[in-house]
């Protein structure tokens, strides 16, 4: 594992109902995933975005939670189970340099990395296995934390997504984070 991954404890301080204030779930989400969507978040942790996603997408739908960590994915579970929203998620443990995610090749409606790409080192890698995985007409949202990750490192990971064939098509407007949005055009 990757000495610069997020210990369990930081995961704890991500899921605080604070963050709300500057990072809603719904209201970053809502324009992207719909009922009975499936999604794809890569390095959820305990869940502060995949659990809203769950109702989101509701019963029909699907969260599929890929995380290097399974003791994170562990609590996100338990998390989800206590407010009734395990239904729709499924959670995987993968490896730091592969999500183990060929099945779901061209199946996925909309991708999240919240704070996750600057701590992989394999970014080709995995942002090849997310372009895979996404549908024509399907989306990306990366977010990186503005105080952590330099702009610098920002475009290279937004160079190697374009490299994916994936087209930027905006950058929301999120606190204190650096974001970009992609799609995948039919080919
Ligand atoms: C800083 S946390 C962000 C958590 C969540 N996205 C959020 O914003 O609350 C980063 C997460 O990415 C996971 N992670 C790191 N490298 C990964 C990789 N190569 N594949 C999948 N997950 C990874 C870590 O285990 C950790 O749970």
């Amino acid at each position: 594992m990757a000495e610069h991954v997020c210990p369990l404890w930081v995961g704890y301080l991500l899921i605080s109902p604070l963050r709300k204030l500057l990072q809603n779930p719904q209201k970053i989400l809502a324009e992207y995933v719909k009922e009975g969507m499936t999604v794809l978040e890569v390095g959820p942790a305990l869940g502060f975005f995949s659990l809203p996603m769950a109702r989101m997408v509701g019963k029909k739908g699907k969260v599929v939670c890929v995380d290097l960590q399974e003791k994170m994915l562990r609590k996100l579970l338990k998390r989800a189970a206590k407010k009734g929203l395990a239904g729709p998620i499924e959670t995987r443990a993968c490896a730091a340099d592969s999500l183990g995610i060929d099945d779901l090749s061209g199946q996925v409606d909309f991708v999240l990395a919240f704070a996750v790409v600057h701590e992989v080192p394999a970014k080709q890698k995995l942002l090849s296995q997310v372009a895979r995985a996404l549908k024509p007409g399907g989306k990306l949202l990366i977010a990186e934390p503005k105080n952590h990750v330099p702009v610098e490192l920002f475009d290279e990971i937004k160079a190697i997504a374009l490299a994916q064939g994936l087209e930027e098509i905006g950058s929301p407007q999120i606190g204190s984070s650096l974001t970009t949005l992609f799609i995948k055009r039919a080919e």
